[in-house]
């Protein structure tokens, strides 16, 4: 028997939740989440949400700091509507109930954070995103049309040209992990919300959740992805045997914090950018690396102990609580911090409903590229562009469901496990598992080459063909799936970044410093037909 349902969400983020409240509205909604519901890196955003709030601030500026940061390729008409709909959806999250942080005279108290021009990210003390994702989450338990299904994975998207059929999307298998059935849930839209993919990183501020599961799903599927070199590197998590993903967020540096060098104490920002330590965060992050493999040191320092303990410790509640329970009290030395992982601005090719290149399905969220970020996001745009996208997409189901409704549910089977068997050799799955993230480090990190591009393309192709191989002889498990996403993204950023001759944004290569005017386009890839360049 399949389930059906008018939306089937992959993901409970901000994206996926926003959507689900408002698709709500006009019809039924199952939201599938592969943990605990909670468990996303929206919960885990200490920053906040970037939006024109302060008198002395303007659409115009905002507007002008995200083109900045996102290096000649983000798409103005996507900036532009994120930017001037920000507001609003702050308001909403207000009425929601977010206990954003307010000031004495009870306005809303704005933070600063790199490549901002303008205190402009409403924030909730340090844990913004724990607190908006239990509002969102709160708000749809209590919503009827809204079914939240904790435990179940997307494996993949049905798609009807498998079956003789026209090539759309007409809802996915999802296994459900408590028992390891694989359902057929039929859908009249299927939206991915499902995030980022640090994980492909050996260090990653993202939670484990961030496999890059909806992008490799969609890829599968023949859906066209973008622009996906560029990952975003947060220039500060905490450098610590047991916190290897803690993030130290941006927001000490918009109050004040300075990075420095370990042995020196010198404050090296300065001779990186003009903006020095609130330069865009591509910036920051190059020049902590160069620092640290100048000096050999495995970390630089982080200091804010020039504020008032009182100060850092009201702003900063849980960043204080979470380093001192690693012994360490940034109020009085400085933090030892490194870059990691942080975000992903490429993904699903999608338009300002949502609508990918393959009928059927939306991409909203991180797995999306709306082309918001262009080659660099953004600090606090990423929440930004969840909750804007996340309703015009709901808004979109809205009007197209009536006609999509007089459609009878497409006959395709049942998920077919043929001779498939328990996974025996748990080995397989955490060896590539290892490989992929530590090749993926070293050869396609911060700084990058064509030599290590073609390393790293060559290992990612041979673990694949082995994951392909132990993935058609076994029983899916979520650590099989993810193992398949996670090597399907390494292969596509590889791939796009190997396409692109110059340096911008996010991806830098030793092999083409300049950054070419010629070359402002996107990376655009799809199953079957290699990342090329197309103008936007
Ligand atoms: C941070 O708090 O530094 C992260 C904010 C973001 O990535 O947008």
């Amino acid at each position: 028997m399949a389930i059906t349902t008018d939306c089937l969400v992959l993901g409970s983020g901000i994206a996926g939740l926003t959507f689900a409240l408002s698709a709500a509205r006009h019809g039924s909604v199952i939201v599938v989440t592969k943990r605990a519901r909670e468990d996303s890196a929206t919960a885990w955003a200490q920053g906040g949400v970037a939006a024109v709030l302060a008198a002395d601030d303007s659409v115009e500026r905002h507007v002008a700091d995200t083109l900045t940061a996102g290096a000649g390729l983000c798409h103005d008409l996507a900036v532009e509507l994120c930017v001037k709909e920000g507001p609003a959806a702050i308001r909403q999250l207000i009425d929601f109930g977010v206990p954003f942080s307010r000031n004495e005279h009870g306005e809303l108290d704005l933070g600063r954070e790199g490549g901002h021009t303008a205190r402009r990210v409403a924030h909730a003390g340090d844990i913004t995103g724990r607190e908006i994702e239990r509002t969102l989450l709160a708000r749809a338990a209590e919503t009827p049309n809204i079914q939240l299904l904790d435990w179940h994975m997307g494996v993949d998207l049905i798609v009807l040209s498998k079956f003789g059929g026209p090539d759309t999307c007409v809802g996915a298998y999802v296994l459900d992990e408590k028992n390891g059935v694989v359902k057929r849930v039929l859908a009249r839209q299927t939206v991915i919300a499902t995030g980022g993919a640090g994980k492909v990183y050996l260090y990653t501020s993202n939670p484990d959740v961030a496999t890059g599961d909806g992008v490799a799903m969609a890829y599968r599927a023949g859906a066209e992805i973008a622009n996906m070199e560029f990952y975003q590197f947060h220039p500060t998590c905490l450098h610590h045997p047991q916190a290897r993903t803690f993030l130290i967020s941006e927001a000490l540096r918009g109050e004040g914090a300075i990075l420095r060098h370990p042995e020196t104490r010198e404050a090296f920002m300065k001779r990186h950018h003009e903006m020095a330590d609130l330069a865009p965060r591509d910036i920051v992050a190059r020049a902590i690396d160069f620092e640290m493999k100048k000096s050999g040191s495995d970390y630089v320092l982080l200091d804010i102990t020039h504020k008032p303990a009182s100060f850092v410790k009201e702003r900063f509640p849980n960043i204080h609580a979470e380093c001192l329970r690693y012994g360490m009290d940034l109020t009085e030395r400085p933090l030892p911090v490194v870059p990691a992982a942080h975000y992903l601005c490429g993904g699903i090719t999608s338009d300002l409903h949502g609508r990918t290149s393959l009928p059927g399905l939306m991409a909203i969220g991180e797995s999306a590229c709306t082309g918001l970020h262009g080659a660099n996001r953004l600090a606090s745009n990423s929440l930004l562009e969840g909750l804007v996208l996340g309703r015009r997409a709901a808004d979109k189901v809205g009007v197209l469901l009536p006609e999509l409704r007089q459609s009878p549910w497409p006959d395709v089977p049942e998920w077919q496990i043929g001779s498939a068997v328990p996974s025996d050799e748990a080995v397989v799955v955490t060896q590539n598992w290892d490989e992929i993230r530590r090749l993926m480090w070293n050869y396609v990190g911060i700084v990058r080459s064509d030599s290590r591009l073609r390393r790293a393309a060559r290992r990612v192709a041979l673990l694949e063909e082995e994951i392909r191989e132990y993935y058609w002889k076994h029983l899916v498990t979520r650590d099989l799936l993810e193992l398949r996403n996670i090597a399907t993204v390494a292969e596509l950023i590889i791939s796009c970044a190997a396409s692109r001759r110059e340096s911008r944004g996010l991806h830098s290569t030793l092999d083409y410093t300049a950054t070419r005017a010629d070359l402002a386009e996107d990376t655009v890839c799809k199953r079957g037909v290699l990342p090329h360049l197309r103008g936007r």
